[in-house]
């Protein structure tokens, strides 16, 4: 009987992606994929370490599972992702029915890892190194998007903000070969992929001998077939005037840059080994609206880094007021295991962390919803891609500054782009007219 796989994805694009190529290892090897855990021969969970949060999630995860595997003994475990690569064999230690754990880079070991399970009932581990390269290239990816893809250009991150795991857990900074990349891109358009997001913990720091970033846009931009391109998550101090000038320079870069500020207060960032000033910061977004005037910006924040003060904490609100960003994530920080910032003392209570948090969101929600708004009357091209989840006969389409939109259309149009006329608005979507 053909054999099923559940996987369950928690954090950042980069996991989602390692997901879609897990499958079409998976699907190789003849498993099918599985709607839910209880129809499937193997789970995995694939998973995420930035914040204490979404660690905490998984062990709870976990435990749901044991209980789920106890009626069903030939139903293998595997833990893969960032808090494998964090954990390591820890993760065995009172946990008898995990199978397997391997890490982001070891998503090709697993053809072997599931032959030796089946040969042997015994927990296995595979992880490799911080300077070990990634498999950048896998033969079948199952995407889970039939007009956008996501391409890996790059793994790793050398910044090491004091903040942040993601050093550790994916290791140094590796460049994929632009051939590679470019072939995929071909591939990609050849199959009917409209769009594509490039990949990286750190993607503008992409460089392959004399090859950097900017260059890697310019000649993906050239491919037929691609009509928009993303790419995420970008470091301040990487995105450059080479970088910047493409936005007035080539119509398939989408029109929104993701450009984490996490902090408006030098000071704060200075502790948090940021790289760059909030007037630096500043700078930045002024060149790059004077050249693209409609560029949307969005951005991640944290708030309640050890130390930072009220004051501090009204430059982040300054900023974001001033900015006026499309969309904002934002959090609390967290201590994690290895980063530099454990030296300092968590001192920021829990409750005045909650209180900036959702002031932070309260404001952003009011820029938000007035942008939209302000979007009312004018006509969009969007890419339409998927049925509205809550009425079949709604679409919804996203813009060239990944504002989304929703609308009714008769007749199949998935995958298209069209014209749609905004008539309404709230703080996370539009609404329009064909
Ligand atoms: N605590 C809170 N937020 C964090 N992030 C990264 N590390 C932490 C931490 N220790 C946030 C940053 C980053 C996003 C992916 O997660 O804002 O940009
Ligand atoms: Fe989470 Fe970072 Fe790993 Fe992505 S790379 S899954 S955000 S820890």
């Amino acid at each position: 009987m053909e054999k099923k796989y559940y996987i369950e994805t928690y954090g950042c694009q980069m996991n989602v992606h390692d997901s879609e190529k897990i499958s079409g290892i998976l699907s190789q090897l003849g498993y099918a994929p599985s709607g839910d855990e209880y129809g499937a021969d193997l789970v995995l969970l694939n998973t995420c370490s930035v914040r204490e949060k979404a660690a905490q999630k998984i062990f709870t995860r976990l435990g749901q599972l044991k209980k789920l595997k106890t009626g069903k003994p030939g139903m293998a475990i595997g833990v893969c992702g960032c808090l494998a690569q964090q954990e390591k064999d820890l993760f065995f230690k009172g946990r008898p029915y995990v199978d397997m754990v391997f890490g982001p880079k070891n998503i090709s070991d697993l053809p072997a890892l599931l032959e030796e399970l089946q040969r042997e009932r015994k927990q296995l581990l595979a992880l490799s190194g911080p300077r070990q390269e990634p498999t950048f290239e896998v033969e079948t990816v199952l995407r889970d998007a039939r007009f956008k893809a996501y391409i890996t250009i790059m793994e790793g991150c050398d910044k090491f903000c004091t903040f942040c795991v993601v050093p550790f857990l994916r290791g140094r900074e590796i460049s994929r070969d632009p051939h590679s990349i470019l072939e995929e891109a071909r591939r990609l358009a050849g199959a009917g992929y409209v769009e594509i997001c490039l990949l990286g913990q750190n993607v503008n720091s992409y460089r392959f001998e004399q090859f950097d970033f900017a260059d890697l846009v310019i000649s993906l931009h050239e491919i037929p077939g691609i009509r928009r391109i993303r790419y995420t998550s970008p470091h301040p101090t990487d995105i450059n005037p080479k970088v910047m000038d493409l936005y007035a320079s080539l119509p398939k870069l989408c029109n929104n840059l993701h450009l984490p500020l996490q902090a408006g207060s030098n000071e704060v960032l200075k502790r948090m080994k940021r790289d760059y000033s909030s007037e630096q910061y500043m700078e930045k977004v002024e060149y790059l609206r004077e050249r693209s005037p409609d560029i949307a910006l969005s951005s991640d924040i944290i708030v309640g880094f050890p130390g930072e003060t009220r004051e501090d904490f009204q430059r982040t609100m300054d900023i974001v007021r001033q900015v006026e960003y499309s969309g904002l994530f934002s959090f609390k920080y967290s201590q994690r295991p290895f980063t530099s910032a454990l030296k300092l003392e968590d001192d920021i209570p829990e409750e005045e962390k909650s209180q900036r948090l959702s002031e932070l969101q309260e404001a952003q929600r009011q820029i938000q919803f007035r942008l939209n708004q302000k979007l009312i009357g004018t006509t969009q091209e969007v890419l339409v891609e998927s049925h509205s989840r809550k009425d079949a006969e709604m679409f919804m389409g996203r813009t060239s500054c990944n504002r989304s939109v929703n609308f009714s259309a008769p007749g199949e149009i998935l995958g298209k782009f069209v014209q749609v006329q905004i008539t309404g608005a709230g703080p996370n979507s539009l609404i329009g007219r064909l």
